[in-house]
């Protein structure tokens, strides 16, 4: 089967599941064109694919789905039998329905599945939680995944020739992740305005940037990862208790799993 451009197309809030997708894509060994839908403006453009193209699709896991912003994103989007491969990344807990809800989202855009997989990175909310992940032994099968997806392909003539990607995962996927809080600011804080501008959601009030909207924000932390100052924090007593146990419980190591 012919493919004449690799397309990396994620949202990506802490960079975990950026850096997963482009070493997916080294492995593929082609250089990749770069659609990076996390901020609001990016999934307010359109997106075409087709049978030509490779399209590797990129989300984290909020709760065991996949993020909200998953209908703009997807809304964004079109494909017309577009071969693709689904990678979910998730903090060491559990990936539980969100790759099997990121295939149906996308093979319901026109795309086809060809392979997928759950890889670990560091957590979002704590690096405490699979610290430094992927690292040097998830890299390695980062790109061996993409060697495997090369070698798929090659072998096809036809999408024709495909059987159903069978991935984990149940429907219906479980309850819609309600966001209880919005990040504090701290007296830290110089107004620099890199939340605004770096803000998926729009959350953020552009003229002050101490008020984040709770029914806009998806809890994604990107603007305490970015931050300068170190000025936004979670304050919320149940998201930090929440945390507190989660370090505790997903201490054990798990390893990527690969469906292809
Ligand atoms: C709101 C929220 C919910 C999360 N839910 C889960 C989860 O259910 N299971 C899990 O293992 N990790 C969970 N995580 C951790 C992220 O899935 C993980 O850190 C991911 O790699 C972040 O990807 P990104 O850097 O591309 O945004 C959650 C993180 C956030 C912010």
């Amino acid at each position: 089967m012919k493919i004449s451009r690799i397309n990396l197309l994620y949202f990506s809030a802490t960079g975990v599941t950026k850096k997963c997708v482009l070493k997916i894509a080294e492995g593929i060994g082609m250089d990749a064109y770069d659609y990076d839908l996390t901020l609001y403006k990016a999934r307010k453009q359109k997106y075409t694919f087709n049978s030509d193209d490779l399209v590797i699709i990129g989300m984290p896991v909020y709760r065991g789905r996949i993020p909200s912003i998953a209908d703009d994103f997807f809304a964004a989007v079109t494909a017309e039998n577009a071969p693709a491969v689904f990678v979910v990344s998730y903090g060491n807990r559990e990936y539980d329905n969100a790759l099997l809800e990121l295939k149906d989202r996308s093979e319901e855009k026109g795309f086809v599945g060809i392979a997928a997989a759950a890889f670990i990175g560091e957590h979002s909310s704590s690096n405490l939680i699979a610290t430094g992940r992927p690292d040097a032994e998830d890299q390695i099968k980062l790109f061996d995944f993409g060697r495997q997806i090369k070698e798929k392909v090659a072998m096809l003539t036809d999408l024709e020739e495909l059987t159903e990607l069978k991935v984990k995962g149940m429907r219906p996927y479980g309850q819609d992740f309600v966001n209880r809080a919005a990040p504090a600011t701290n007296e830290n804080c110089d107004d620099c305005g890199i939340c605004i501008q770096n803000c998926p959601t729009l959350a953020i009030n552009p003229e002050n940037v101490r008020e984040v909207k709770v029914e806009k924000c998806i809890s994604c932390r990107r603007c305490i990862h970015l931050c300068p100052q170190g000025a936004k924090f979670i304050a919320d007593s149940h998201s930090i208790n929440f945390i507190t146990e989660l370090v505790k419980k997903a201490s054990m190591r798990k390893e990527p799993e690969i469906f292809i």
